[in-house]
């Protein structure tokens, strides 16, 4: 042990990783620590009773260090591994020469460590983000569920009640036919005309071969109205987890969106639709969705009593816009830097998560596109995404 170097120093050198060694100026080894004794057991030229710089080093090495002030190159040692290898003349000290041993295997297992730990972070923070899209969608539907029930309840009432009317229409009918056939059984047919005619009379034949059929036709549009809210509903609840882009109308999405959102604002706004032609885009489409229905429902909620809601879309330079307005409450100056920050809402609890547009934000961005806000307080406000047709670097 060199006596230059004082106590505590040398504890901290046998904790290194590194491999740490001190030569005299005749290349004899006078310190090593742990590492470096552990390094050099492996090495081949390596010599445990008087280990010697050139066991290590290329004999050019300390003339150049002396020279140089370092000299640095890699080092093979036993088992295939390579050492980083530092060596430093110390002209203060005697000229002696201190090597410095590093594993560059060492540091790259714990950036290794440090990207998996950072993959698993983002694993799991896609999977949360994913979650919390879903969620807020639940909730959205949440919302929505009084306004559906009672969408899907309307028309299966009337289906049910039509129902009741057809069965007994039947058994007028049924009657009906029991009179012509009695009368087709009779000695005198003809005498029983007249008996038919109050029958038919009785039974409001006329009546019902008039509300028959509308019966039927009605119903029948009922339960096309409950499978379309259901479709609607189901389309709208799926989540894009294949998480590939596909080619989508925008319009049918924001259609069916309407559909199942309308339930909740048909009391309030009135519907101002003006579609321009758009190409198919590529998108995930339930998640855009999405987005078309925050921003419907941040539209109804902003309108106090009565208004109007706007739904119009067009086409611009590679992109496509969908812009939905309304005449509601509109947002203050000084709000309008926020409504994009999670958590950020002016509604009641219950009524507002703060998650909408936060996450119609996201969704957004992740189509490479960007959401326009203008608004006028007591006027209203105007929310228009505009989206990529294409995606980049998607060969579609
Ligand atoms: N169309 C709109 N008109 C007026 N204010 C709006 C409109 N859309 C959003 N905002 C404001 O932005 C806030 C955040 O919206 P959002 O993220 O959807 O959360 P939430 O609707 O749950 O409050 C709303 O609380 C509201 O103050
Ligand atoms: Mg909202």
């Amino acid at each position: 042990m060199p006596s230059s170097l004082a106590q505590p120093l040398l504890a901290s050198l046998d904790r290194l990783q590194e491999g740490v060694l001190l030569y005299a100026r005749d290349g004899r080894l006078v310190y090593a620590n742990p590492s470096a004794r552990a390094l050099g057991r492996s090495h081949p030229l390596w010599s445990e009773t008087d280990p010697r710089i050139e066991d290590l080093l290329p004999a050019h090495a300390p003339e150049q260090a002396r020279a140089q002030e370092r000299w640095s190159d890699y080092l093979s040692f036993g088992e295939g591994r390579t050492l980083a290898a530092r060596l430093h003349a110390l002209h203060d000290q005697d000229d002696q020469l201190l090597l410095l041993l590093q594993d560059p295997g060492l540091i790259r297992e714990d950036d290794q460590e440090l990207l998996r730990r950072h993959e698993e972070l983002n694993v799991r923070l896609t999977a949360a983000q994913e979650q919390l899209l879903q969620a807020e969608k639940m909730a959205s539907i949440g919302q929505l569920a009084a306004g559906v029930a009672h969408e899907i309840n309307n028309p299966i009432g009337y289906v049910h009640s039509n129902l009741g009317s057809l069965q007994e229409y039947v058994g007028n009918l049924f009657a009906l036919i029991d009179a012509y056939d009695r009368a087709l059984r009779a000695p005198e047919p003809d005498e029983l005309r007249a008996e038919i005619d109050a029958t038919r009379e009785r039974l409001d034949i006329d009546f019902i071969s008039r509300d028959l059929p509308q019966l039927l036709t009605e119903s029948r549009q009922g339960i096309e109205r409950v499978t379309r809210i259901v479709r609607d509903l189901k389309d709208f609840s799926r989540s894009d987890r294949d998480n590939a882009w596909k080619l989508a109308d925008l319009h049918a999405g924001l259609d069916s969106t309407l559909n199942i959102v309308w339930n909740e604002l048909r009391y309030k706004a009135t519907l101002e639709k003006q579609y321009g032609k758009l190409p198919m885009i590529e998108c995930m489409q339930s998640e855009l969705n999405q987005v078309f229905m925050n921003l419907l429902l941040n539209a109804g909620q902003a309108i106090e009593e009565r208004g109007v809601i706007s739904v119009r879309s067009g086409l611009g330079d590679g992109t496509v816009w969908i812009e939905i307005g309304d005449t509601g409450s509109g947002i203050a100056p000084d709000m309008l830097a926020r409504i994009f920050d999670p958590f950020f809402t002016t509604k009641p609890v219950g009524k507002g998560t703060g998650l909408g547009l936060s996450i119609s934000y996201g969704i957004v961005a992740k189509h490479h596109g960007r959401i326009e806000v203008d608004s006028e307080p007591g006027v209203g406000s105007r929310f228009r995404v505009v989206l990529p047709v294409r995606q980049p670097g998607s060969h579609g």
